[in-house]
């Protein structure tokens, strides 16, 4: 694909993603605001799809891993702990004729292809948002907005730990809001300032870190794959020695094949005992695990999945996008999988007549406890499949002419656009089938 083409994608995406409901601009009436967007109701019901598959494959299906819900502003002391306040910086540039800034290894050359200003020489630009607790906006107040939610499971080890009959090897899951002042966010919903985090914090003895590292690899690329994700676009991408931070033995990039190229999908990495050893430093308290069996103390090493939920919601979104031709009009459907679709099922009484829009409410409040279902009947039978056909909806219900007497409907899948009778009677058993 040239790169106008992979624009042109993206566009569509956005737009689609607007019309239709999934994801907008952030108080857009007021021009919105650079990295931050709402999420409309498709959109909610997507990311929420996304979040209950990441809890119920990383948590609640494992005996080995709990959850938590920690805050989103914690002691500072925990940022200068865990090397936040030093390290997490980009470089940023600034244009000296337009003054606009951008990361300098966004940037191509020493001037601003724009209008030819030349860049400043690049400097550490911190990306945690700083506020205020408290009535005093002074130093001694000042606090971060987490740019990670993986902090907070660190400082609650030994809270967990001794509150829970666990031991190495064993996780502890978060999802939750994490801030970053991106000096250029972009690509949609790609890089954000405000987003949300899935991440697992898996404690292990030291010297088996390398072989869980190897584990959470795979098992990760497996989870994205059951997304229903097309293999080819996904890949594991190793860290090389330079891009290690500096506490890092090793690390993995899921990555997918964006239209704007390869890019990060979620981050394994294995930290060593990096986090936990600097928090019992700078707080006094003990972090180790005592292993009874073996007579023997330690601090945990961690290997750590890390993935945002908007940027798996974009995904989703790219991988599913499909474009045909069907009698000579252009059809437009996300082929999404049957768990991530914000609605299942469709239920559309054929025309706005009685006793069909009775007869289709009457089925959609019947299906509503199993599945996610909508009804619908508004414009043409046509306009509505295209509009089901373009948030993913896999299967959709007509209610026609024929159903009062034959006690029958119609089934259409979204994918091959086929047309089964199926007795209402059925509906139940044939759509759990089929959506598995
Ligand atoms: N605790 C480890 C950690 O936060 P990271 O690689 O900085 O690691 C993990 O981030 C994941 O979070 C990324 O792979 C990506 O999915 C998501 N992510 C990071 N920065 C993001 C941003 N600015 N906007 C959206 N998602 C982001």
């Amino acid at each position: 694909m040239a790169i106008a083409e992979h624009q042109a994608l993206m566009e569509k995406l956005v737009s689609l993603a607007k019309r239709r409901g999934f994801f907008f601009q952030s108080s857009e009436i007021y021009g919105g605001l650079q990295g931050f967007w709402d999420f409309g109701p498709l959109g909610v019901t997507l990311r929420n799809n996304i979040k209950r598959t990441w809890w119920r494959t990383m948590v609640e299906l494992r005996d080995d891993v709990v959850g938590i819900d920690t805050a989103i502003i914690m002691n500072p002391k925990a940022w200068v702990a865990s090397g936040h306040v030093q390290n997490f910086t980009d470089p940023l540039v600034e244009c000296k004729k337009c003054h606009q800034r951008f990361r300098a290894d966004h940037v191509k050359g020493t001037h601003h292809a724009d209008d030819g200003g030349e860049f400043t020489e690049p400097r550490q630009f911190n990306l945690m948002f700083k506020t205020f607790v408290g009535p005093a906006e002074d130093t001694s107040a000042q606090v971060y907005l987490r740019p990670e939610t993986a902090q907070g499971m660190f400082v609650d080890f030994a809270n967990v730990l001794n509150s829970t009959r666990l031991r190495p090897p064993f996780g502890i899951g978060q999802i939750g809001k994490a801030f970053r002042n991106e000096i250029t966010p972009g690509n949609s919903i790609f890089r954000l300032r405000e987003f949300e985090l899935m991440e697992l914090e898996y404690f292990v003895p030291p010297k088996e870190e390398m072989k869980w590292l190897d584990y959470w690899k795979e098992e990760r690329l497996k989870w994205h794959l059951g997304l229903g994700i097309r293999p080819e676009k996904l890949r594991l991408r190793p860290h090389g020695k330079e891009e290690l931070a500096h506490y890092a033995s090793g690390a993995f990039d899921v990555e997918y094949e964006f239209p704007f190229g390869w890019s990060e999908l979620e981050g394994i990495a294995a930290r060593g005992e990096y986090d936990l050893a600097a928090h019992q430093q700078a707080s006094g308290r003990d972090l180790t695990f005592f292993d009874d069996l073996k007579r023997e103390r330690y601090i945990p090493h961690v290997v750590e999945p890390a993935v945002g939920v908007d940027r798996i919601l974009l995904t989703v979104l790219i991988d599913a996008y499909h474009e045909e031709e069907v009698r000579g009009e252009q059809r437009v459907v996300l082929r999404l999988h049957p768990s991530m679709a914000p609605v299942q099922v469709a239920v559309l009484p054929l025309s706005r007549k009685e006793p069909l829009m009775t007869a289709a409410r009457k089925i959609e409040h019947e299906l509503r406890p199993f599945f996610r279902t909508e009804y619908d009947d508004t414009q043409s039978i046509g306009k509505r499949y295209r509009r089901q056909d373009e948030i993913g909806t896999p299967y959709g219900i007509t209610v026609d002419f024929e159903t009062e007497a034959e006690q029958s409907v119609t089934l259409r899948s979204r994918d091959d656009m086929t047309q089964v009778r199926v007795p209402i009677a059925g509906l139940r058993q044939a759509l759990q089938e089929r959506l598995g």
